[in-house]
C-alpha cells in the first residue's frame, strides 16, 4: 500500500511526508522535479525509512508518470507540486502555466488511465487529492464574509489564475471521466522548512541578519494563517473521509494584517534571541512599494470540513508562530544551505545586493 505525492520536497509536501511516516504504515512515493523550491534536506531524517521512496521528475512528463504508476501501483495520488510564489509569477509566468496547468493536466490524464486499469475494489478506494489555494477566490474587503466553497473564482495574480485553471481541470476530470477527485483550498501556511521567500521565514531571517524587514504597501493586507501541521492533518482527514467530487476550504482561524505578523515575529525574537545593542528587531521594519495586483484580504470559512469531518486547527497563531521562530533559530545549517546561489539571485534581483 503506497500513495504517490507530487512536490514532496517542497514546504507543505515535506511536512506532509514527515507527518505521514510518523503516523502511518503505508508507503509514500515522493515525485518531485527539485526546482529551486524543492529541498531534499527537509527529508534527510527519513531517507533510510523503507516506506519512503523518492523519484525525481517533472509532472509534465506523461510517460515518466505512467512508468511510476506501473512501478508503485499507488492507492491514491496527492498533488502538491506547483510553482507557488506570487511575486515570482508576476516577474515570469511561463513555469507557472507549464507546471500548474499543463502539469496538472498530465497528472490527471495518467491518473485517470491508471485508475481505469485498476480492479474494482482498488478503483473504489482510489482518490486524486488536489492541493489548491484560497487565492483562487480573489480578494475580500474588510466587510465581506469569508470564502466558502461556493464563492466564485476571481484570481488576480498569474499564480492564482494558474491554480484556478488547475482546479477547473480537476473538477472537469471528475465530472466528465468520474475520476474520484477532491480539491482542498487552503489559506497561508507557515512552519518548519518554508523557503525564505515567503513573508514569515523571510521576516525571521532578515531580522536575524540585521537586514530590512520589507512590508509591501501600507502593511494592512490581511491573510489567514495556518500552521502547516494542521493543514497536513486536514489533508489526511480529507483523503480518508472526504466526499468524492467535493471541495473543502481549510484555514487557521487566524486573520492578521501583515504588519501585525511582522511585529509579533520581532517581539518573539526580542525575547528568544535579543539583539546585543538592546534595540528591538521592529526598528528594521520598512515599508516598500506594493505588490502589483496585491489582494487585500483572504479569509476562510471552515464550517464544511468542521461539520463533515470534525477537523479544526489545533494551533493558534501565537502558539504556531512561536514554534516556527524557534525552529528557524534551532536550524542555522538548514538556513545556510537553503540560502544558496539560486535563492540569493532572486533576493538580489528583487531587493538589491547590499
Ligand atoms: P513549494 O514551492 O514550497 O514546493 C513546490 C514543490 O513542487 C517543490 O518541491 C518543487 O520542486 C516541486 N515542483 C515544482 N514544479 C514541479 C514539476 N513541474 N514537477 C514536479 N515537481 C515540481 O510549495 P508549497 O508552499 O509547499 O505548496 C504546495 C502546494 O500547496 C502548491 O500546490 C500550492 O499552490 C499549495 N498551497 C500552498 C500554500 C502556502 O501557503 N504555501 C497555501 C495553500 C495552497
Ligand atoms: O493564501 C495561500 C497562498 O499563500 C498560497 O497559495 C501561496 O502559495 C503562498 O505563497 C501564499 O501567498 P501570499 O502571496 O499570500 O504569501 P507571501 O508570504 O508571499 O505574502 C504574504 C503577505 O505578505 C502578502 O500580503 C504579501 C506580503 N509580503 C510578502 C513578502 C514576501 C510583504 O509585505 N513583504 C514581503 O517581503
Amino acid at each position: 500500500m503506497t500513495i504517490l505525492i507530487t512536490g514532496g520536497a517542497g514546504f507543505i509536501g515535506s511536512n506532509f511526508i514527515l507527518n505521514w511516516l510518523e503516523n502511518k504504515k503505508e508507503g509514500i512515493v515522493n515525485f518531485d522535479k527539485l526546482t529551486y523550491a524543492g529541498n531534499l534536506e527537509n527529508l534527510e531524517c527519513i531517507v533510510e525509512n523503507p516506506n519512503y521512496f523518492f523519484e525525481k521528475g517533472d509532472i509534465c512528463d506523461t510517460s515518466l508518470l505512467r512508468d511510476l504508476m506501473i512501478k508503485y501501483s499507488p492507492t491514491s495520488v496527492i498533488h502538491f507540486a506547483a510553482e507557488s510564489h506570487v511575486d515570482r509569477s508576476i516577474e515570469y509566468s511561463d513555469s507557472f502555466i507549464q507546471t500548474n496547468i499543463m502539469g496538472t493536466y498530465s497528472l490527471l490524464e495518467t491518473s485517470k488511465d491508471y485508475w481505469n486499469s485498476l480492479e474494482e475494489s482498488k478503483k473504489k478506494k482510489f482518490r486524486f487529492l488536489h492541493i489548491s489555494t484560497d487565492e483562487v477566490y480573489g480578494s475580500l474587503n474588510s466587510q465581506q464574509e469569508p470564502f466558502n466553497e461556493d464563492y466564485p473564482f476571481k484570481p488576480n495574480s498569474p499564480y492564482s489564475a494558474t491554480k484556478a485553471a488547475s482546479d477547473h481541470l480537476v473538477r472537469s476530470w471528475h465530472k466528465t471521466y468520474e475520476l474520484p477527485a477532491i480539491t482542498i483550498n487552503c489559506s497561508n501556511n507557515y512552519g518548519p522548512y518554508q523557503f525564505p521567500e515567503k513573508l514569515i521565514p523571510l521576516t525571521i531571517l532578515n531580522a536575524l541578519a540585521g537586514k530590512p524587514i520589507h512590508i509591501f504597501g501600507d502593511g494592512k493586507h490581511v491573510r489567514d494563517w495556518i500552521y502547516v501541521k494542521d493543514h497536513c492533518i486536514a489533508i489526511k482527514s480529507v483523503l480518508e473521509d472526504g466526499r468524492i467530487g467535493q471541495v473543502y476550504n481549510i484555514g487557521g482561524k487566524s486573520e492578521l494584517e501583515n504588519l501585525q505578523v511582522a511585529i509579533l515575529i520581532c517581539k518573539i525574537l526580542d525575547e528568544l534571541s535579543p539583539k546585543i545593542d538592546g534595540l528591538s528587531y521592529q526598528d528594521q521594519i520598512i515599508f516598500i512599494t506594493d505588490r502589483k495586483g496585491h489582494d487585500r484580504r483572504y479569509a476562510i470559512d471552515i464550517s464544511k470540513i468542521k461539520n463533515e469531518l470534525g477537523w479544526e486547527p489545533l494551533e493558534t497563531f501565537e502558539t504556531g508562530i512561536r514554534k516556527t521562530v524557534q525552529w528557524y533559530l534551532n536550524n542555522p545549517k538548514w538556513v545556510e544551505n537553503v540560502q544558496s546561489k539560486e535563492y540569493q539571485k532572486w533576493i538580489d534581483k528583487k531587493y538589491g545586493s547590499n
